[in-house]
């Protein structure tokens, strides 16, 4: 379904960038994995999908800084000659309650989380309007609609991300480039791995399927969101929440 096309993720060395990386590789595309401290990861997601027949290529880079996300595109471009799908997965977490939230706590996952989404579409998008085609696919959070206490900074981000998909899917639709969003419930990574047994359970009891979702859960609707069979799809935020949300 992807063949021929190239993909770039970012924050892929881990979790769910980890899992998209994959799926697209799978589906056939050339994948840039991007990665800012898992160096060690990245390089053995890379030699998993080369033993499986797929390219991939990896490169540090911190997406909150504008000369490093312009690096990583420019990255994609020379390694493989063109970019066809970006990925806007990177994002941190920095919880607590408003009261104890310091400014740069606030500051630093805005940063990361949507600023980094600004960077690296800004560079993307000036590839994929020339080439007059393009999916960008930006990972938001249920919490980005919901809003969650002591989650103020991240959901502030998460529903800035959701802002700037519709933006840019109306500025870039003319020129056939699809902006989406996805946002994810309680997926089974690192960033869900620190809370305790029981808030887990508690956040079970408004999740109707009663599980934690995978990375490969949230990775196959970005294959299907990067697929020609979305062609017409642009400009949404679709949900991989176990019906969290509704
Ligand atoms: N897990 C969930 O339940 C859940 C729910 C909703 C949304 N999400 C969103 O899904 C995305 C992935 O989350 P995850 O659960 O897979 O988290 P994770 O396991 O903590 O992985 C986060 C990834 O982001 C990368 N990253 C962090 N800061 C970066 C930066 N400045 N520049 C480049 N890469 C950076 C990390 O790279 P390094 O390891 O190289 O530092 C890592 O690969 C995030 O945007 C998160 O907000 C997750």
């Amino acid at each position: 379904m992807l063949t021929g096309k190239v993909a770039v993720v970012t924050g892929a060395g881990r979790g769910i960038g980890r899992a998209i990386a994959l799926k697209l590789s799978k589906l056939g595309a050339s994948v840039v994995i991007n990665y800012r401290s898992s160096i060690k990861e990245a390089q053995e997601l890379i030699d998993e999908i080369k033993s499986n027949g797929g390219n991939a290529e990896a490169v540090q880079g911190d997406v909150s800084s504008l000369e490093d996300a312009e690096k990583v595109i420019k990255f994609a471009v020379e390694k493989f000659g063109r970019l066809d799908i970006l990925v806007n997965n990177a994002g941190i977490t920095k919880d607590t309650l408003l009261l104890r939230m310091k400014e740069e706590d606030f500051d630093k996952v805005l940063e990361v989380n949507l600023k980094g989404v600004f960077n690296c579409t800004k560079h993307a998008s000036a590839i994929m309007l020339k080439q007059k085609s393009g999916r960008i696919i930006n990972i938001s959070s249920v919490i980005g609609l919901i809003g969650n206490a002591g989650q103020a900074n991240y959901a502030a981000a998460k529903a800035g991300i959701i802002g700037f998909t519709k933006s840019i899917a109306k500025e870039l639709g003319g020129r056939g480039i699809t902006v989406n969003a996805i946002a994810p419930g309680f997926i089974s990574t690192d960033m869900t791995e620190v809370l305790s047994d029981k808030v887990k359970e508690k956040l079970l009891e408004n999740v109707p399927l009663r599980k934690l979702g995978s990375p490969e859960d949230v990775a196959n609707l970005a294959g299907f969101l990067a697929s020609d069979n979305a062609s017409y799809i642009t400009g949404q935020v679709i949900n991989v929440d176990g019906g969290m949300v509704m």
